[in-house]
């Protein structure tokens, strides 16, 4: 008979629902929890539910707690193509290389399928490529119902600012500061990000400050949302190359395929966005023509994960000005201004120009406006607080 697929993720709420247990099924603090439900319960919920599914083999899959017995091996793949450990990426050793590339692939693999993804990305992105392992040689982080894995995500998770939650790396050769994009391939451990790539990241993750970084994470099934959360914590002011690529049994068979549309499809939105942005006030939009410099990079890189929204005021006659709520990068000069141009002003606040003024001031853009008149009845100058909203 075929089973039809079915996710453990469904399977572990039915089995929590049914438990009526306060376990978090993909929770940060799951690790803590005592699992209310032991092994045979969920062999038989996953029995029960395969058998009311009825059309195909059940996925392997891992649960979301440690403190479960996994279903199977979280390495093992259902219809992988990969071999684990079959090639080094891009072709090189890691080791001595200065860098010949604008991109730096990151990469940890315990089972070998992120080895391939970065080998896979090495090669579209014409990237430097960078292992990262444990200094520790021969940890199976698997073995005795994924023992070592499940206490070095503990450890990480009880104290994520102590660097000795952290397990020791081997040192690399390649600098991430050299780099101006960086992406971090990694896999998934109950939950979290892989421990390994956490300490790389926890080490050298400032180095990366200002720069273009992307995330690929592969996982069994599980969700990827706490490994993007990892990656935020570990890894601040950076800009996130859109959303991170999600790699798991049920599309590992197109995997290599799937990194290269993410990979192209990042960068055809760098082409195409970076030149203009909109700006909304009380429902209705101008374009921005925007310049090319370190505030609009992280402004369009903000707005790619969503538009800016924030009150301006009224301001010497001549602007409206807000708080947006966050930095961006500055690079200010003595500038005068004229009605139309959007300016950074001391890296937080964004000013709309209706009048002139002379300041150091980082420049944005320029509203593209019809008349004077219509600029000013479009900012409402001189009549109160507006809500301004920037978008792509
Ligand atoms: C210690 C450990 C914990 C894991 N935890 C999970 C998990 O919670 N959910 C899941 O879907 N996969 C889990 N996996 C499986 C891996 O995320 C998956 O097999 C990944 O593709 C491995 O990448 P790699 O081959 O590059 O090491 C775990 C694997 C290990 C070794």
């Amino acid at each position: 008979m075929i089973f039809r697929k079915i996710g453990i993720y469904s399977v572990d709420i039915s089995i929590c629902r049914a438990a009526k247990s306060t376990y978090l099924c993909n929770d940060n603090n799951a690790i803590k929890h005592n699992m209310l439900v032991n092994f045979r319960t969920i062999l038989s919920a996953l029995t029960l539910t395969a058998l009311l599914s009825c059309t195909e083999l059940p996925a392997p899959e891992l649960p979301e707690s440690p403190q479960e017995e996994p279903s199977e091996k979280p390495g093992d793949n259902n219809g992988g193509s990969e071999e684990p450990g079959s090639e080094e990426p891009g072709g090189e050793e890691p080791g001595g290389e200065t860098p010949s590339g604008k991109t730096l692939v990151l990469f940890y693999s315990y089972t070998g399928n992120c080895k391939t993804l970065a080998a896979a990305l090495a090669g579209y992105a014409e990237a430097d490529v960078q292992e990262i392992e444990p200094a520790e040689e021969g940890l199976k982080y698997d073995a005795n119902n994924y023992a070592i894995g499940s206490r070095l995500i503990a450890a990480i998770r009880e104290k994520p600012n102590d660097a000795s939650s952290y397990p020791a790396i081997k040192p690399v050769s390649r600098n991430a500061a050299d780099y101006e994009t960086i992406v971090i391939v990694t896999p998934l451990w109950w939950s979290n990000m892989a421990a390994i790539m956490q300490s790389y990241l926890f080490n050298e993750g400032s180095k990366m400050k200002g720069k273009k970084v992307g995330l690929i994470v592969s996982s069994a099934s599980s969700g990827i949302s706490s490994v993007v959360a990892d990656a935020k914590r570990l890894v601040p002011d950076v800009q996130w190359m859109g959303e991170a690529l999600w790699i798991n049994n049920s599309n590992r068979s197109r995997s290599v395929e799937l990194v290269k549309e993410w990979w192209n499809g990042l960068n055809k939105k760098e082409e195409t966005m970076t030149s203009e942005i909109k700006i909304t006030v009380s429902g209705k939009s101008l374009p921005v023509k925007i310049e090319d410099n370190v505030a609009t990079k992280a402004l369009v890189a903000a707005l790619r994960e969503a538009p800016i929204t924030y009150e301006a005021h009224d301001y010497g006659g001549f602007e409206k000005v807000g708080g947006i709520g966050r930095t961006l990068p500055s690079n200010d000069s003595q500038i005068t201004t004229s009605p139309g141009d959007v300016i950074l002003y001391n890296s937080d606040q964004i000013v709309l120009f209706y009048g002139s003024n002379s300041w150091s001031y980082t420049r944005i853009g320029k509203i593209q406006y019809g008349t004077l008149e219509e600029l000013k009845s479009f900012l409402q100058a001189g009549n109160g607080n507006i809500s301004v909203s920037l978008s792509l």
